[in-house]
């Protein structure tokens, strides 16, 4: 799908406009299993390091030691025992309240760029739309895990669920999550789509059906609109 008009550089340009940032950034980058998050991570990652930041890389679930194994519960298949899905989106929290705390927050209040792969989005579009949690009871957990936090920029990529579903069998194993139905993939797409529709300054979507290097240029274009203007001086 085309990038959305709103992809609106505008309101966080006119929030820190003229200003060196005098705290760090977080950029999220999110989509459906195979839409090229991880692979654009060392674009962002490039890119905001040419703009001379400083940059630290993270994922959900996970990115700090405790977060880390509560993510090898989320995603491990475990014959014995199914994780139902009111742990799995417990879970979730617990490890993005450590995340936050112990990593992203203490990195940005030193000016790091914080790079995220997956973030809360996720979980409005995989348990929210996904599983079927009520969006309102995600809400109230999301306030108590992680306050009004939320990034500065998230990159939605978006491919057709057939086309995500095909890079993914590419590689080795399917995790617990990824082995979900084409129904389940759909209806997480629904909710990206949904949430970047109705949060055009939060959410920027890009098309993540073209080459790698097409796509990597995309995202250049856009964190040079973003953040072209707070270049750091050497
Ligand atoms: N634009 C692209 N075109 C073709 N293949 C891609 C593209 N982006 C990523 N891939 C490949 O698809 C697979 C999934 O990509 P990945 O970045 O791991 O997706 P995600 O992290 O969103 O699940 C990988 O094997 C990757 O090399
Ligand atoms: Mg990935």
């Amino acid at each position: 799908m085309a990038e959305q008009a709103a992809c609106s550089g505008q309101v966080l340009a006119a929030q820190n406009a003229g200003a060196t940032p005098r705290r760090g950034l977080f950029i999220v980058l999110e989509g459906g299993e195979g839409a090229g998050k991880s692979t654009q991570l060392q674009t962002v990652k490039s890119c905001m390091q040419e703009l001379g930041f400083t940059v630290e890389c993270t994922r959900e679930p996970g990115g700090t030691k405790l977060a880390e194994q509560i993510r090898s519960i989320l995603l491990t298949k475990d014959p014995d025992e199914a994780l139902c899905s009111t742990s799995e989106l417990l879970l979730m929290y617990a490890a993005r309240a450590q995340l936050v705390r112990s990593k992203i927050r203490p990195l940005m209040e030193q000016g790091v760029v914080v790079i995220s792969d997956r973030f809360d989005l996720s979980t409005i579009a995989y348990q929210g739309y996904g599983r079927g949690f009520d969006l309102q009871e995600i809400k109230a957990l999301r306030e108590l895990a992680i306050g009004d936090f939320k990034p500065d920029l998230t990159l939605l990529f978006d491919v057709d669920v057939d086309t995500g579903m095909q890079r993914v069998l590419q590689r080795s194993s399917k995790d617990r999550i990824e082995e979900e139905s084409r129904q389940f993939f759909t209806r997480v797409r629904q909710g990206y789509l949904d949430y970047a529709q109705q949060h055009p300054d939060e959410v920027c979507m890009l098309d993540g059906s073209g080459s790698v290097e097409q796509v990597a240029e995309k995202v250049r274009q856009v964190l040079q609109e973003h953040f072209g203007h707070l270049q750091v001086q050497a």
